[in-house]
């Protein structure tokens, strides 16, 4: 049985993106239709549609669909308007490349087609949307098979966030290789950060590592260090954001912690991403931007009565940046880069 969920998909009409409302997970399994740039942009950044690859196929679904309610009577007409919408969409969420990654895809598209026609562009739209999510599909299932070969049956993984399925296309890139494994036969034991404060470990990692019937233990995110001195993690799976080009790697807040622990208990820290994910422009971590979001996040969501003082202040970045001299190697669907990364990134780019 396929227990994979498909998380954004074109509609058939082709007239919207349908998504797994990940925020209401793992309740109630809800797909939401988008269909203006108002319900894209809140979609991504309320995390309705999240994970880097995802909001990046999302992204190009959502704006081949408002490309076709374009109303323009001459391509600059078509592409100002195309370009505000992208400029928008990009602003809903500053860190994961994906998004401007897949955004600067479908601009690319226009811009080299300037002597068609516009139905013309629309067509090549649609198809360069569909290539992004099949891209994907086949970029997971290549770092899978990569990150399978970095574990052995029995083996205890921890994870940190959410980068299966419902963050990707299809069997995601930290889950992957577990997901990969359990379909051959393989067991592995998985322990899931609950990754405060929106809890994607707990609510998305175990909700589908429990849905594939992997042996899966969520702990709270002060746990790991326990689990690790008790002998049970043998490796860590974590996914990407952006990855700068010495190996510095963006992802949820709390893996740089993570990768600290790993450290100290001599724990390989392996980061699994797409290509799509590293971004070369970025010379080191310090290069990327990082989100900052609501205190409302950490003081009520989730919560049925706040936690904190109403006027208490809080700092809640999302991502951290792990430093690269941390990260054992970055599993690509290319192949496993290993130190120095400034080289074995480039070279995946040659
Ligand atoms: O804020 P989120 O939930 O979008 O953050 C997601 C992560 O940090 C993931 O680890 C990353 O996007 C990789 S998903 C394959």
């Amino acid at each position: 049985m396929n227990h994979q969920l498909e998380s954004v998909k074109l509609s058939e009409d082709k007239k919207s993106v349908v998504i797994i409302d990940q925020t209401r997970l793992p309740n109630d399994l809800v797909y939401l239709t988008i269909s203006t740039a108002r319900e894209l942009y809140e979609a991504i950044f309320e995390l309705k549609v999240r994970g880097a690859p995802a909001i990046g196929i999302c992204a190009a679904y959502g704006i081949y669909c408002l490309a076709r309610q374009i109303k323009a009577s001459s391509y600059d007409e078509f592409y100002r308007e195309f370009r505000r919408l992208v400029e928008y969409i990009e602003s809903s969420r500053p860190t994961a490349v994906n998004l401007s990654w897949a955004l600067r895809r479908m601009e690319g598209v226009v811009l080299r087609n300037r002597e068609k026609e516009i139905p013309e562009i629309l067509e090549l739209l649609e198809e360069e949307s569909r290539l992004i999510h099949q891209e994907d599909i086949a970029m997971c299932r290549s770092i899978s098979e990569y990150g399978l070969t970095l574990i052995k049956e029995g083996d205890g993984v921890l994870t940190h966030c959410n980068a299966g399925p419902l963050a990707t296309s299809r069997y995601g890139t930290a889950l992957g290789p577990i997901i990969l494994g359990k379909e051959r036969g393989l067991e592995f034991r998985v322990f899931v950060d609950e990754t405060r404060p929106l809890l994607q470990g707990s609510r998305l990692t175990a909700f589908e590592l429990n849905r594939a019937g992997v042996d899966v233990t969520l702990i709270c995110d002060n746990m790991a260090s326990m689990v690790m001195k008790n002998g049970w993690i043998q490796a860590c799976f974590v996914g990407c954001d952006r990855v700068a080009a010495n190996g510095d790697v963006a992802n949820k807040i709390g893996t740089s912690g993570l990768a600290i622990l790993a450290w100290y208990y001599n724990i390989p820290f392996y980061v699994l991403g797409p290509t799509s994910s590293i971004d070369l422009d970025c010379k080191t971590g310090s290069d990327i931007k990082i989100e900052l979001r609501a205190p409302e996040e950490i003081k009520e969501k989730y919560f049925s009565r706040p936690v904190a003082p109403r006027e208490v202040k809080c700092y809640n970045p999302a991502f951290d940046v792990t430093d690269h001299s941390l990260i054992t190697a970055i599993v690509t669907e290319k192949g496993i880069c290993r130190p120095p990364y400034t080289e074995s990134l480039a070279a995946l780019f040659k």
